[in-house]
């Protein structure tokens, strides 16, 4: 499945759609292209509303993932992978050599999925997500070198 750039603040109604279906905090159409209108951010989709897409931005020599997301009856089909693989390759394209982002100490699938991609851990914030029962967990700062093995 090849993931498709989306450089302008377009189809931000597809993204808040696929955010919605895997996140409990809402990202509407304008918060996504209030975002994307910003220097260095673009986002790649896969598989159009069936599948997902991901949200980086490049400022200097470092990228940060500021979102991922795949709609459950598309995942573990490699979307997740080609969609970071992409958004990497044109970090470091863009001039970026290394790429950041933040999971909770508590998301097993998208840990499995950044560590696979060679994601290392370098710094934790402690207590710094609540899940929906109210508990606090970590947040896990994770980077990469680029470009990707
Ligand atoms: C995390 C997420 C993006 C992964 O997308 P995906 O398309 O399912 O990922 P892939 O199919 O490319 O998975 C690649 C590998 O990651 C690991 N992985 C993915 N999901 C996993 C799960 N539920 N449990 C364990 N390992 C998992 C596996 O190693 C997998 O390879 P395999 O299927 O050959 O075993 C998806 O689960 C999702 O959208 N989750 C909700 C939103 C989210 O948590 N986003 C990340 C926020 S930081």
């Amino acid at each position: 499945m090849k993931p498709v750039l989306l450089i302008h603040p377009c189809d931000t109604e597809i993204l808040a759609r696929l955010h919605a279906a895997s996140f409990a905090d809402l990202w509407s159409a304008e918060w996504i292209a209030r975002l994307m209108a910003q220097p260095g951010t673009y986002a790649y989709l896969a598989g159009g509303e069936a599948g997902g897409f991901v949200l980086a931005r490049v400022a200097g020599d470092e990228a940060e993932i500021l979102t991922l997301a795949v709609v459950p009856a598309a995942r573990r089909r490699g979307v997740g992978t080609v969609l970071l693989q992409a958004a990497a390759e044109r970090a470091h394209l863009m001039g970026a050599k290394t790429v950041f982002l933040e999971v909770a100490q508590a998301n097993e699938a998208a840990k499995a999925l950044y560590i696979r991609l060679g994601f290392t851990e370098i710094a934790r914030r402690r207590g710094y997500y609540r899940d929906q029962s109210g508990n606090k967990g970590d947040a896990i700062i994770l980077n990469v070198k680029l470009p990707l093995n």
